[in-house]
């Protein structure tokens, strides 16, 4: 395809910067958007081609800030092309992938291997984490590119775990990248888990990885973030402890994200679906459920991430504890969010800003998140007037399963733009082509 490819899409309901709506039209070329109007004529603009979107909402397409796309090494139950497929069938436009593959991402050498895969198979844009060790303070410093530095302080993949505060430090002392941070407390988790020993039903997950154990590991962190100023965000945040915490006292430089489950799912889930409701951090109680909204509204949390964590549902029928921890997202984040907002939880301006605008600010993304000239033609358009069931036949996952099968939602993508190419169609993915890696600013001490 032609690098001055020109795409209209026209009679969209566009979601604008400001929030507000416009019914009209926009125009792409190349990778990006150079027109957005009540009406551009196609006679004056020679579209290559012209989408008829009347009746369907535009967004910028979603960026997914935590994922796990299990490639290299762990291929059997995901691969970036076929994640970055039900990436595509969810709306989601450009992800940030984490480092616990194999091998793990701790270096130069292997984040580079991921990213010349990536430049391969990915049909979405992309970005990696390097994952911190005891061992690889430099790594950390000096990896490029890389949207930011994940520890795992609890629920570790092998050498993946940094939780005492001597081995921590160092790393808030040193650098000024980004700090994503998986919160639970190993030691804590370790010992329930002697406690609990022997229990084989899932829902006894929620108790040994309990609210405790996830506010330690809030805590520990926030406080080094504090001493040196280091910008911080709290990956997959729980339950409402934590949020309560942030809304005390959240500096500028720190940013937290929730997950679509945590918000809609609670501990009643295992009853329902067992294994397939484990996760880390587990699901909490409808409270938690509660509390988590609220700060999601309020902007005590700032932005929405999925953790897409396939297993195939061999692994899952293993019997607790044996059944590893995590769920598919990225084909359902969006429409369940919306689903939400149609049903007056919230509104589809927020959902976007929660999906695009927040995460794109909050990693330095640039041109991204937003639907104005000047701006990467990542869109998505999706049908808010009708509803579907997740359906186990249509997931595109390599998993093949969704934690949220039967729930009827609206909001589906009808069509998802990256780069101003049409990736997803109808049902039908175009899979020749092809996203770019993402570009990173420098973080700084505040995101505002
Ligand atoms: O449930 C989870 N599974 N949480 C994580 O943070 C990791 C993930 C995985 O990679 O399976």
């Amino acid at each position: 395809m032609s690098s001055d490819f020109c795409l209209l899409i026209r009679n969209a309901r566009i979601l604008l910067p400001t929030g507000e709506f416009l019914v009209g039209d926009v125009q792409t070329r190349g990778r990006e958007i150079v027109q957005v109007a009540p009406e551009i004529t196609a006679s004056a603009t020679q579209p290559d081609r012209v989408i008829d979107a009347n009746g369907l909402t535009l967004l910028p397409g979603v960026i997914d800030p935590q994922v796990h796309f299990r490639e290299p090494g762990l291929e059997h139950k995901e691969d970036l092309f076929t994640a970055s497929c039900a990436c595509a069938r969810g709306g989601v436009t450009s992800f940030l992938e984490m480092p616990n593959t194999r091998p793990l991402t701790t270096t130069q050498e292997a984040l580079d291997d991921k990213l010349r895969r990536a430049a391969d198979k990915c049909l979405v844009n992309y970005g990696f984490f390097i994952g911190a060790t005891p061992e690889n303070r430099q790594d950390l410093i000096e990896a490029q590119p890389t949207c930011g530095i994940k520890i795992f302080m609890g629920s570790m993949h092998g050498p993946l775990l940094v939780d005492d505060e001597e081995g921590l430090e160092p790393i808030f002392a040193k650098g000024t990248r980004l700090i994503a941070v998986h919160a639970e407390d190993q030691g804590r988790i370790n010992q329930r888990r002697q406690e609990f020993a022997g229990i084989s039903d899932p829902a006894i997950h929620s108790t040994i990885q309990d609210n405790q154990a996830a506010l330690n590991a809030t805590q520990l962190a926030l406080k080094l973030s504090k001493k040196y100023q280091r910008r911080l965000h709290i990956l997959h945040m729980s339950t409402a402890e934590e949020a309560e915490l942030l809304r005390q006292d959240k500096p500028s430089w720190v940013t937290a994200e929730v997950t679509p489950q945590h918000l809609l799912l609670n501990t009643s889930a295992y009853e329902k679906i067992g294994t397939l409701a484990q996760m880390n951090p587990p699901l909490r109680s409808l409270h938690d459920n509660e509390v988590l909204w609220q700060a999601l509204l309020d902007g005590v949390i700032d932005f929405i991430a999925t953790d897409h964590a396939p297993h195939t549902l061999e692994e899952k029928a293993q019997t607790y504890p044996n059944s590893p921890s995590g769920m598919p997202g990225v084909e359902t984040s969006l429409p369940l969010m919306l689903t939400q907002a149609m049903q007056g939880r919230c509104t589809v301006s927020q959902v976007s800003n929660w999906m695009s605008m927040a995460v794109a600010k909050a990693y330095g993304i640039p041109k991204k998140g937003a639907i104005a000239p000047g701006y990467d033609a990542d869109l998505v358009l999706v049908d808010l007037d009708n509803y579907h069931p997740v359906l186990r036949e249509e997931v595109v996952t390599k998993c093949g399963w969704s934690s949220f099968e039967g729930w009827n939602l609206t909001g589906w993508p009808v069509y998802t733009i990256v780069g101003g190419q049409v990736v997803y169609e109808k049902g039908k993915l175009n899979t020749e082509v092809r996203g770019q890696a993402l570009t990173f600013e420098a973080a700084t001490n505040t995101v505002d």
